[in-house]
């Protein structure tokens, strides 16, 4: 009988996917808060919580036994201003996050996000001029303060996530003055304007109030310029580059996958799990939903993916190698 698809044998067809997920693949966001003993859910991010610095300890042991390798942090700081300058504040929720994290284990990669907008009073990703605009070189420098003194702090990786122009020139400038010639940057590449954002800027506490990012991060309208902010980041030596979102953006990501040789890192942001999150509870669709979803996002050809569902994802992978063993 001729046949299409692999004869009906469950074992090879396992042994013949073209695309899998390793729990290696997955980069986890952590929420810190100032203060003591908190883990709290966040509203709008089912089972994802804010950890005080002092609570920090139970869920890196908690993923180290899930096996996975690496955490980005976003903090929520203790006072904001019109410069961010809790963002590179020594004693800063970042900085004393990464240092708590490196005390207890030296088995997780920690990235750190670098931008101004949880820092900021007005909540822009940068410095503003008298017309409420941002300006792109003033900020350039305080990116570069931030990133250095996470670096100080015992950061891994730095990802800057503000999408002002030159900044990965100017924060590798400034890591290699200060002798971090070895941290790597991951760059958020082509960062869309996206509608997708939306339970993070409640999480982060992070929404403009006023105006919106449309000068500095990406218009979906087009996927061409994406190519050239990544091949722009690329000649700047960024070592990674992130695409984010990245469902409505997986066209994005394969682009740049045929286009460049380099590590593509894929940001499944807040509004895509929180959807889907929603959706499972509501019983419209089954949770090996996530799986697929993840699934494609490789296909398409990321390398890495930050996504809140790393820990659930963590667990179906090690039932599914007991089982298939
Ligand atoms: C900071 C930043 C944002 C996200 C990651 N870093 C928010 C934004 O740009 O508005 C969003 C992540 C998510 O939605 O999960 N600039």
């Amino acid at each position: 009988m001729r046949m299409r698809r692999i004869r009906g044998n469950k074992i090879l067809r396992k042994m013949t996917e073209e695309t899998t997920l390793r729990v290696s693949d997955f980069i986890y966001p952590l929420f810190v808060v100032e203060g003591e003993d908190i883990k709290s859910e966040i509203p709008s991010m089912p089972g994802i919580y804010h950890f005080s610095i002092d609570r920090l300890g139970e869920e890196i042991h908690e993923l180290e036994d899930l096996g996975i390798k690496s955490v980005i942090l976003f903090g929520i700081p203790s006072y904001k201003d019109e410069l961010g300058s809790s963002a590179y504040d020594e004693n800063g929720i970042i900085q004393k996050a990464v240092r708590k994290i490196k005390s207890i284990s030296k088995n997780i990669l920690v990235i750190t996000d670098v931008c101004m907008c949880e820092y900021t009073s007005h909540g822009h990703c940068g410095i503003l001029n008298e017309n409420g605009d941002v300006e792109n070189d003033i900020t350039l420098d305080y990116l570069s303060k931030i990133a250095l003194s996470h670096a100080k702090a015992g950061a891994d990786v730095i990802a800057p996530s503000d999408m002002m122009d030159f900044r990965v020139e100017k924060i590798r400038k400034t890591l290699d003055e200060n002798g971090f010639k070895n941290i790597p940057i991951m760059a958020y590449s082509a960062k869309y304007a996206s509608n997708f954002y939306g339970p993070f800027r409640d999480a982060a506490d992070s929404a403009p109030s006023f105006g919106d990012r449309k000068s500095y991060q990406m218009d979906y309208h087009n996927g061409k310029e994406a190519m050239r902010e990544i091949a722009l980041d690329l000649d700047e030596d960024s070592d990674f580059i992130i695409v984010k979102p990245a469902l409505s953006y997986l066209d994005i990501i394969k682009q740049a996958k045929d286009t460049f040789n380099t590590n593509i890192v894929a940001y499944n942001v807040s509004g895509e799990y929180s959807m889907v999150k929603n959706a499972i509870k509501a019983g419209l669709v089954s949770e090996e939903i996530i799986y697929e979803i993840l699934i494609s996002i490789k296909r398409a050809g990321a390398k890495l993916i930050i996504t809140y569902h790393a820990k659930e994802m963590a667990e179906k992978l090690r039932k599914e190698r007991n089982d298939f063993i």
